[in-house]
């Protein structure tokens, strides 16, 4: 543990020995969910240098369908803003430990980055949230952090933060702002909500007891990422925001009683599945795309 910020040196050394011709400190880090990897898009095209994670020291590689594995450094903007850009990232459910998941965001913390952008597909437990619906992270509910499984567990190096990291402002109200400013100076007609993300470490998509469970205690939306790297990166001192496209919309009724023969209607409707989540990631990640592009370029 005590050597993380000794590692991230390495990987940001590394990632510095790579810049792009005049290239400053990034200004941004941008995490690109399941299905958005496409935000990667709105960086300038010329002067841009992509780095496979395989070739950074200290990083894991990518193990998961619709995540390419590699950084991106470039600009966005007419403003040409300094970023770097994450296409794939790491889940504890592919089997790494939680602290190695977010490595990436202590090499940015190491790199002088100053904000933190993630974008996650998540389920809608909000009755009134629909597939494609954009929901900014406004609170979350850490469930493995609750019970013992936390990225800040165990000796806390005091050059990335403090021992007890408050996270009571966790989501910096300016940036949800400017994303609303975006969103209507891009008159984006899709619902952009503001609520709680409910952590859970995956990989099975939750029963229908569980979603009723995450609905009691407060959750909007239910996913598999993004509190990790947030939690580390206020952690390292740098503002934070993070967006929900909801992908699927979670089972919360009872099954079908055994007692009976099933109606018409199958056991298996609106279960999620991957393939959904990477459909309705499609469809709505330009408009993501768009919003970030605002938000970077407003700072
Ligand atoms: N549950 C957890 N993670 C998810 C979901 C979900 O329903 N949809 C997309 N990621």
């Amino acid at each position: 543990m005590t050597e993380i910020y000794e590692n991230a040196k390495k990987g940001a050394d590394f990632i510095v020995s790579k810049y792009p011709e005049n290239f400053t400190t990034p200004k941004v880090a941008i995490i690109c969910g399941t299905g958005l990897g496409g935000i990667a898009n709105i960086l300038h095209p010329d002067s841009k240098v992509e780095i496979p994670y395989g070739e950074i020291p200290g990083f894991m590689k990518s193990t998961v369908q619709g995540h390419a594995g590699k950084l991106i450094l470039g600009y966005i903007g007419s403003n040409k803003i300094p970023v770097i850009c994450m296409v794939g990232r790491f889940h504890s459910y592919e089997g790494y430990d939680i602290k190695d998941t977010v490595f990436p965001v202590r090499v940015f913390t190491v790199l002088g980055v100053s904000v933190l952008i993630a974008t996650n597909a998540a389920g809608g437990l909000n009755q009134s949230f629909s597939i494609g619906d954009i929901m900014v992270i406004d609170d979350h509910i850490n469930i493995p952090g609750l019970a013992g499984l936390h990225p800040l567990k165990g000796h806390n190096d005091e050059r990335f933060g403090t021992r007890f990291q408050p996270l009571s402002d966790a989501y910096d109200h300016d940036l949800r702002f400017l994303v609303y400013q975006g969103a209507e100076s891009l008159e984006i007609s899709r619902s952009i909500h503001e609520g709680t993300y409910a952590f859970v470490s995956g990989p099975t998509f939750e029963t229908r007891a569980e979603c009723r469970y995450l609905q009691t205690i407060g959750a909007d939306v239910v996913g598999m990422s993004t509190v990790p790297e947030i939690i580390v990166a206020r952690h390292g001192g740098l503002r934070t925001l993070a967006m929900s496209l909801v992908t699927n919309v979670a089972v919360i009724d009872r099954p079908p009683s055994g007692k009976e023969k099933l109606p018409e209607k199958k056991m298996d409707d609106g279960i999620a599945s991957h393939e959904e989540v990477l459909e309705a990631g499609k469809a709505a990640s330009k408009d993501i795309e768009q919003i970030v592009k605002y938000v970077v370029n407003n700072l």
